[in-house]
This record gives structure tokens, sequence and C-alpha cells, in this order.
């Protein structure tokens, strides 16, 4: 439990990050001290989480307002009459569901995504919980050697093996029917630091991750695999996660340039409904410059 807040308590959810905050009611309103306080929060954690909030769709959207302008998800179907916020739904007929790697959202963007504010609306009996990594813990576990090496590499990103045709023909994406589309409009190609300057923290972070990264500037993708195999495994360490349990009227808001996520599938034949904002973010720099 933390001291170091006056108008909100922090509870942390295991040492490397995830911070549960009580004392914040969204819809009975927020002060400017509360909400300078959350921010911190977020900064210092990565992910924050509330529980037993009771919102509206046009409150999920006044809240993230606060936060930074929105950023919509070109590939999620949005919620009906509210076209700012994206729906992550699995029906309990459908196997696959939406996010179930290890990944950060948006990185195939030249100014990737600040973060998403996730409200869950209808959870499972059971599972559905989603798990977060730090990429703080990541990167400062990592040799000098490999530091020094990666401190100079950029990696390229891209959104058509994720969300294009591509992806529906050759993965389960098909049993995602009618919750992602716009397979046309994937066609974004990024590059990024492998280790990146965090905008807000300034602390160094490992920015590579399974389900966009394509391979290292200047290195074939063959020789790229490897080392992102290695990294991908080292960033997913047990002792480097949190895991959240959610509840209806649960939300979790993440950091992408500090944290990789994943949904578990482990419900099937049960429904799963959460609504999703996303936060514009900033470009990106490397930790060294
Ligand atoms: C996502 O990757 O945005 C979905 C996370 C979740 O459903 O828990």
């Amino acid at each position: 439990m933390s001291s170091k807040y006056r108008t909100i308590t922090v509870t942390p959810l295991s040492p490397a990050l995830g911070g549960e905050i009580s004392g914040v009611d969204i819809a009975a309103g927020i002060s400017d001290e509360q909400f300078a306080e959350m921010r911190r929060a977020f900064i210092d954690y990565g992910v924050i989480f509330l529980r037993d909030q009771d919102i509206t769709p046009d409150q999920h959207v006044e809240f993230a307002r606060r936060w930074g302008e929105i950023n919509v998800n070109r590939f999620f179907h949005p919620v009906d009459a509210h076209p700012l916020i994206a729906e992550v739904r699995k029906e309990p007929k459908q196997k696959a569901n939406i996010g179930s790697s290890w990944h950060t959202d948006h990185s195939y963007d030249q100014v990737p995504a600040m973060g998403s504010i996730l409200y869950a609306r209808e959870v499972p009996s059971v599972g559905g919980d989603t798990l977060f990594a730090s990429m703080y813990a990541a990167y400062a576990a990592l040799s000098d050697g490999m530091k020094q090496m990666l401190g100079s590499m950029n990696a390229e990103h891209s959104s058509r093996h994720a969300f294009g045709e591509v992806a529906y023909v050759e993965t389960d994406l098909e049993d995602l029917g009618g919750r992602l589309g716009n397979t046309a409009s994937a066609t974004q190609d990024s590059v990024h630091p492998v280790v990146i300057r965090h905008p807000l923290s300034g602390k160094p972070a490992l920015y590579v991750n399974g389900d966009f990264t394509v391979r290292f500037e200047g290195w074939s993708k063959a020789e790229s695999q490897p080392l992102l195999d290695f990294l991908y495994a080292h960033a997913s360490q047990h002792e480097f996660t949190c895991r959240f349990r959610w509840q209806q009227g649960s939300m979790a808001m993440w950091d992408n340039r500090a944290t990789q996520h994943l949904a578990l599938n482990d419900y099937h034949g049960e429904r799963r409904v959460m609504h999703r904002i996303t936060l514009e973010g900033v470009a990106l720099g490397p930790a060294t410059a």
C-alpha cells in the first residue's frame, strides 16, 4: 500500500507493475487532485485498475478525454451508437478471442497509441483474466552487452500480417467474424527504437512485441527472428508480470510504452464483453538519445 497519494489508495498487484486504485468513483466525478494522483499512479505502475465503476458509454468517453485525445481503432467493431468505443467481445460459440498473445497495441503506427482504457461490461463466471508485463523490468534484466547492442537498434512493425486479409486466411481470425474487420486498411508500417525512452517516466523500456514487430531494421527476417523470440520469451517471464481478474464494472488502463498485455482465452462457452477506448500517444525516441 502506498502512502504517496492523498486522495486515492493504490495497492500494488505485483512487484513489477500494476496498481489497483480505490477511492475513485468515475460516475460521481473526479476532482483535479484525484485525477493528478491517478495520472501519477499510471506513470508509476504502468497499468492501473479500478473496480465497481458503474458508468455509461458516454461517461467512459468523458473519462478518456480527460487523459487525452481518443484514437479510434481501425479494425475493431465499434460499440453500437458509440463510434469512439471499440468492442472486445467473445461469444459462447466462438473459440478465438482478441489479444490472446503478448502484444503492445498500435506499435504499427508511426505515432503509437499511449494506452487503452478497458471497461468490463459482461465477464465469464471464471477465466478471461488479462496479464500485463513490465517492459521496464524486462529491459533492466538484460545483460549489459545485450543492452548496449539493442540500444542502437530499430525495429520494423506492421499491421499487415496481423489485421490484413492474410490474417483471416492463415490464422484463426475467421472465428473473430464480426469483431474485427476492415482488412483493406491494414497498411501501417513503422520503425521504432528497440529500446525507447518512456515519454512520461524517462525510463528505458523494451519496445518489440510478438504481434506486430516484423524484424530489426537492416536485418533480414531470418536473422531477426531468433533474437526477437529470445526477447519475447525474456519479456514475459512471470516475475515481470501481474494478472488482473475482472468483475463486471472493473476497469484497466495500461500504458503501451511501458507494458505488454495478453487476454487469456480460457472461458469457452461463456460471453465476455469489454469496451475499449484507446488514447493517442507521441512519437517514440531511443533511450540512448
Ligand atoms: C486487448 O488486447 O486490447 C484486449 C485485452 C482484454 O480483452 O483483456
